[in-house]
């Protein structure tokens, strides 16, 4: 299966990604990067690991239908199969979603419904939450909200720091991203149990 990642920032998953497909931990390929950020740090490690990427900034297209379709029709020159969200900071339109439906997984650091959309880390601790953690859920039209495939746990302790616990939280994406994208894709429907 060939997965296209779109990521629009420092894509620290995207090489924890490309790290298990070349261990052959990840039955797949990790075929292209799509990124709408250009100078975004991502793309460099695009670079470094010799995997194509598509880099276009949506404020160069018409609207967000002509963004879409382009970056659709790269997806079926490379015919990918698969698309992982990974820190791409825009939601996926009709144009996309139509043609990749049920087959577009994201990747957000709460335990979802709980603590959606931008700064998940800077509101569990504005919450006082004691833990939080990671879920990784396919992608609908809405925020953070499509259909829940896996999650884990990552407790907040007292002394934590955003800091802290954002390392808590990437080190738990990097570990589960990779384990559930291999059962998915091996044709697995069960959840995924933490
Ligand atoms: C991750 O925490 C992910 O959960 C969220 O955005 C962040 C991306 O980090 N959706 P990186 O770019 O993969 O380092």
């Amino acid at each position: 299966k060939k997965i296209a990642v779109f990521a629009s920032g420092n894509g620290s998953n995207f090489q924890s990604l490309i790290d298990f497909s070349r261990e052959e931990k990840l039955q797949a390929s990790i075929s292209l990067l799509v990124c709408d950020r250009p100078g975004a740090f991502a793309i460099e490690r695009a670079l470094a690991a010799g995997t194509p990427s598509f880099v276009a900034s949506p404020k160069d297209f018409a609207d967000k239908q002509a963004y879409e379709s382009a970056v659709l029709q790269e997806l079926r020159n490379e015919k990918i199969d698969f698309i992982v969200l990974a820190g791409y900071m825009r939601l996926i339109g009709p144009t996309l979603l139509r043609e990749y439906d049920g087959r577009i997984v994201n990747i957000h650091p709460s335990l979802l419904p709980a603590f959606p959309g931008k700064d998940a880390i800077g509101q569990a601790l504005a919450a006082g939450a004691s833990v939080t953690g990671v879920t990784v859920h396919f992608v609908d039209e809405g925020m953070d909200t499509g259909p829940i495939i896996a999650s884990r746990e990552v407790a907040v302790d007292n002394n934590d720091t955003r800091e802290s616990l954002q390392k808590k939280i990437q080190e738990t994406e990097h570990a589960l991203y990779p384990a559930v994208l291999e059962k998915l894709l091996n044709g697995s429907k069960e959840r995924i149990e933490s």
